[in-house]
């Protein structure tokens, strides 16, 4: 007889209606595949009346999140309601039920990821997260199996769909910041917050996950340096194009086994980089380790049937280890829980990077000279300079500078030794370059 494998859904939103739609559309290749069939039997949501223009059977339908975690033929628990709470304590609940789970939620997970590691190996069931970071892109089953004998020394990426959508629109059609937020909203990119992809904490999120599964230590979210793209405007995506770059929001991570190194921040990327060309809501994702160069994975990062694609992978890869009763098989973190420690994070001002600065300055005689005086000063070395426009009544015209390698604590000081000067009329504004 056919084996069965029972679903409990909780959030029945973008990412919930493409995996009951997949489960609909795909079930064939599904059975075919697992040998099994993947059934949902019930799901939570506080609206459901909505019309998600997939049909499905009133009676899976709950307002009561208890029906689907204490359901008893349900194996799988699918969270998709993300935040913190209360789909922390729900995932908690359903662990202690003795449910699989599987999670989308890459806040909950960077936050909070320590206290759900540890309830799923003292209940000994499984959890899956592929769809935490980047949707489609099998990046947590590369980092766990396919490079599991590798010792990985840096992972970057661009791995939120809004902001790169934002800025690809920006850079492409001249269209504004908010429109584009706005398309992104509209296509079902952006979080519930868009300031979490805006201010480039979803990015934080996601490369805090990455980096405790690829070097097997701790992360504690607060300390790791986050900027986003709110202060990115046009005239820095015109200037970018004009030193032959693009702006790009990274999430960086690099380990040298003393420290690392985890930052989310703007970055001008030079235009042949293929990262450079990576644009709209596709993610890429570029690993580096001592057995291969590097590795660089693209794919749609956001959207309903991409991430809830990599919902169902999770879905089939916990039924197959129901049915063939070898749960835990790997690691969820990767490594083995007494082997994961704590690598001290690596202060942002100790970092050196090649910089895009821009200053707003009086066209006035001696200017450049007094800017470029207090860089010298900071062991600031200039590569090239931009003087955009003349004005002499008094308004500010654009100074792009970018400079050689540098200090980032000697920039920031500089920066703000520039900013006292009567000649400098707005604050300025850093980009750090990555080539
Ligand atoms: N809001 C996220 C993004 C969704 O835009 O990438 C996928 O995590």
């Amino acid at each position: 007889m056919m084996r069965k494998i029972n679903v409990g859904i909780v959030g029945f939103g973008t990412i919930g209606s493409g995996v009951i739609k997949i489960l609909q559309d795909n079930g064939d290749i599904i059975r075919k595949r697992l040998g099994a069939t993947v059934e949902v039997v019930k799901i939570a949501d506080l609206d459901i009346t909505a019309d998600r223009g997939i049909k499905v059977d009133p009676k899976l339908l709950t307002t009561d999140v208890q029906e689907v975690i204490n359901h008893p033929e349900v194996n799988v628990v699918v969270e998709l309601i993300g935040g913190y709470e209360p789909a922390r304590s729900l995932i908690l609940q359903s662990i202690k039920a003795g449910k699989n789970v599987v999670t989308a939620n890459k806040a909950l997970l960077a936050k909070h990821g320590d206290e759900i590691f540890s309830e799923i190996g003292d209940q000994h069931v499984s959890i899956g997260f592929e769809a935490a970071v980047c949707g489609a892109i099998p990046i947590i089953r590369s980092i766990r199996e396919s490079f599991v004998a590798n010792r990985i020394n840096s992972i970057e990426g661009i791995v939120n769909g809004t902001a790169n959508y934002i800025l690809s629109k920006m850079s492409d059609e001249s269209c504004s910041f908010d429109l584009a937020l706005k398309e992104a909203q509209e296509k079902g990119f952006a979080e519930a917050d868009p300031t979490f992809d805006i201010e480039g904490i979803d990015s934080a999120h996601k490369i805090v996950i990455l980096s405790q599964l690829a070097y097997g230590t701790t992360v504690n979210f607060d300390d790791i340096t986050i900027q986003g793209i709110s202060g990115i405007s046009i005239d820095d995506i015109e200037c970018a194009r004009e030193f032959g770059y693009r702006i790009k929001l990274l999430a960086i991570s690099k380990c040298d086994g003393d420290s690392v190194d985890i930052r989310v921040h703007p970055a001008m990327i030079p235009q042949e980089n293929p990262m450079a060309n990576v644009n709209g809501v596709l993610n890429a994702v570029r690993v580096c380790d001592d057995l291969m160069e590097e590795n660089v994975l693209i794919g749609h990062g956001a959207g309903s049937l991409p991430t809830g694609s990599a919902v169902v992978a999770d879905i089939i890869e916990i039924s197959r280890d129901i049915l063939s009763g070898s749960q835990l098989r790997a690691s969820p973190q990767s490594f083995q829980n007494a082997e994961i420690k704590t690598i001290p994070i690596l202060d942002i001002e100790s970092i050196d990077s090649e910089y895009f600065l821009r200053f707003s300055v009086l066209d006035n005689p001696g200017v450049l000279s007094r800017i470029s005086g207090i860089l010298g000063n900071h062991s600031i070395g200039i590569f090239s300079v931009i003087q955009k426009g003349r004005c002499d009544d008094g308004r500010g015209v654009p100074l792009i500078m970018m400079t050689h390698r540098a200090n980032e604590k000697n920039i920031q000081l500089a920066l703000r030794e520039i900013d006292e000067l009567e000649v400098v009329c707005e604050k300025s504004n850093f980009i750090r370059v990555e080539k």
